[in-house]
């Protein structure tokens, strides 16, 4: 974690300031849950960066490709993680749940599970989906996946956008100000939450 104390409130520009992995569960090139992170890497506080990493060279995941060596591509995944400060996952609900593409990532991204880069990551999610639930489905079983890797996660604000509501452009670029308003609250609670668990978890006693 970047040593980020005695900071105002609102700045994070000390030693490399505040980093966030933003991860989107669609491959697709105008997808609008990538759009979702472009909107949040605009609306981000200064000093906060926000990396997108696309999950297209991901393999399967094959438990005999691992004891072979983690691919390169899962290497980059694994070590975008650990640079990160935070993950902001951005994802579209697949028949009621999570796309097959991002469940594999994090499958990945959890091994080995005795050192995963996944463990003690904090998370915050969001997501846009042409359906009624929004993305409610996905998110509360992300929320499932997250509990197992040992990922603490951002409760509230939650972040639901209907696709298919005129929200985004057909390159998946964000235009509702509302939504743009959402997500810049989603990112500034993701940072003030990261700052202040540190002393939340000495507090509780907690290693
Ligand atoms: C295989 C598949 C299953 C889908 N199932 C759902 C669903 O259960 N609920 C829903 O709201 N939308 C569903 N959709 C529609 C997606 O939510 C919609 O395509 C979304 O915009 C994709 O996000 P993207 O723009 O980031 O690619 C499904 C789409 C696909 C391809």
């Amino acid at each position: 974690m970047n040593n980020r104390t005695h900071l105002a409130a609102g700045a994070y520009e000390t030693k490399g300031g505040f980093r966030i992995l933003a991860i989107p569960g669609s491959l697709r090139e105008a997808s609008q849950n990538r759009g979702l992170l472009r909107a949040a890497r605009e609306v981000a506080p200064p000093g906060v960066e926000i990396e997108l990493f696309h999950l297209g060279r991901i393999p399967l995941y094959d438990g005999d490709v691992e004891s072979q060596g983690y691919p390169e591509a899962v290497r980059e995944l694994h070590e975008a993680i650990r640079r990160a400060d935070a993950l902001l996952v951005a994802t579209p609900e697949y028949n009621g749940s999570i796309p097959g593409v991002l469940k594999n990532a994090l499958d990945w991204a959890s091994r080995p599970r005795s050192s995963s880069a996944l463990r003690h990551k904090p998370v915050a999610l969001m997501g846009a989906s042409a359906g009624r639930s929004r993305t409610a489905n996905a998110q509360a079983h992300l929320r499932g996946v997250f509990d197992h890797t040992g990922s603490p996660l951002l409760s509230e604000p939650r972040v639901l956008v209907s696709g298919a509501s005129g929200a985004f452009d057909a390159d998946g670029n964000l235009l509702d100000l509302d939504v743009r308003e959402q997500v810049r609250e989603l990112v500034q609670a993701l940072v003030d939450w990261v700052r202040v668990r540190p002393l939340e978890t000495a507090v509780a006693g907690v290693a």
